[in-house]
Formats: C-alpha cells, sequence, structure tokens
C-alpha cells in the first residue's frame, strides 16, 4: 500500500506537472489563485496515483497545494473534504464507484452492488489485495444508461448482475474491460438504436 502520511511531506510536482500546475494558475486573475485549488487538487491526485498506484491526497499534499496558492490549509482541507472525487484516504487500484441514487436504483443497482460483494469488494474498505475501493456514491450523471459504475476514469453503463461480474474478473485478471455500455448502446440511443435522425452523416 502506499506507507504512512509523513512518507510524503516532501511531495513536489514532477516537472511536466509543474508546468501544468502553472498552466492552471494562469487561468485565474492575479490575486484569485486560490481559485485554482480544485483542479490542483485533481492534478496532485493523479500525480500520487502514478507514483504510488494509489489515488489518494495525504494531508501533506494537501498543504502542498495550498501553499503554492496562498490559500489557508484549513480552507484547501475544506475543499478536499466535501468533494467524493478527492480521496483522503489510500484506495484501491480500482475505485468502484456505485451509483445508488433513484434511476439506477430503480434499473438494479442492488444487482450491481450484490456482483461486487460476491467478489469479496467491501464499502469504503480495500479488498482483493489492494485491487478495489468499493463506495456508493449520488448520481454521477449518466441515468440514462443506468445502472452504472466509474471505476476510476471510466463508466461502465447498462450493467446488470452478469456484466458487473465480468468486469470485475476482467480487473482480476489484468484485463482493461470495455467501457461504456454494456448493451452496445451509443451514448444514450434507445435500446436497439436510433429511432431518429437515422440519416445524419
Ligand atoms: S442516478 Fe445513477 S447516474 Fe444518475
Amino acid at each position: 500500500m502506499s506507507g504512512t502520511v509523513t512518507e510524503f511531506a516532501d511531495f513536489r510536482w514532477t516537472e511536466a506537472n509543474r508546468q501544468e500546475a502553472e498552466r492552471i494558475i494562469g487561468r485565474y486573475p492575479k490575486g484569485r489563485e486560490a481559485s485554482a485549488i480544485m483542479p490542483l487538487l485533481w492534478l496532485a491526485q493523479y500525480q500520487m496515483s502514478a507514483q504510488t498506484g494509489v489515488a489518494w491526497l495525504p494531508l501533506p499534499v494537501i498543504e502542498f497545494v495550498a501553499a503554492q496558492i496562498g490559500m489557508p490549509k484549513i480552507r484547501a482541507l475544506e475543499v478536499a473534504s466535501f468533494y467524493t472525487m478527492y480521496n483522503l484516504a489510500p484506495v484501491g487500484r480500482f475505485h468502484v464507484q456505485v451509483c445508488g441514487t433513484t434511476p439506477c436504483m430503480l434499473r438494479g443497482s442492488d444487482d450491481v452492488l450484490r456482483a461486487c460483494a460476491d467478489k469479496g469488494l467491501k464499502k469504503g474498505d480495500v479488498t482483493n489485495g489492494g485491487l478495489f475501493t468499493l463506495t456508493e456514491v449520488e448520481c454521477l450523471g449518466a441515468c440514462a444508461n443506468a445502472p452504472m459504475v466509474q471505476i476510476n476514469d471510466d463508466n461502465y453503463e447498462d450493467l446488470t448482475y452478469e456484466s458487473m461480474t465480468a468486469i470485475l474478473d476482467a480487473l482480476i485478471a489484468g484485463k482493461t474491460p470495455k467501457a461504456g455500455s454494456q448493451i452496445g448502446r451509443t451514448a444514450s440511443c434507445p435500446e436497439g438504436g436510433p429511432t431518429t435522425l437515422k440519416d445524419v452523416a
């Protein structure tokens, strides 16, 4: 796993991310650098993932970002702790975020959660030897393709117990399952294919 919090006291940007951080800060007027807090925290979480295999934000990393934009540490921590996209504790290599909001619930998110449980995933825990963390989240904005999960940067949609099981099996086997609709829908077009605008080039 990723070690202790103090291990990250010397967190610094990689050269590529240093340039990216400066580019992000440059989007905002002088004196308003604090506006860059969200993309900078996101960038830092990505760097942690690349460097340690675990996408999370230890306190020293949050403090590093706060210092760069002259923001009080507590304000940066307030932002990081408000949004679920920032992980304040280590997560598994694959962060399985199952949407349990009403459209997904009505279309079978309980089956998706059952598939996760049957593969040993437990809500809020790092399981399967550091491979998975399961989190139940609120609407991820893909309701038309409910039920769905987000795993790291990809959405998996139109899920059933069987297709969720297949996705987890593929990840366990070191494969990359196909993201998107699991029943072949393009984006959120109707099941069975488009019914209008069929001839648009
Ligand atoms: S309710 Fe699940 S994506 Fe919106």
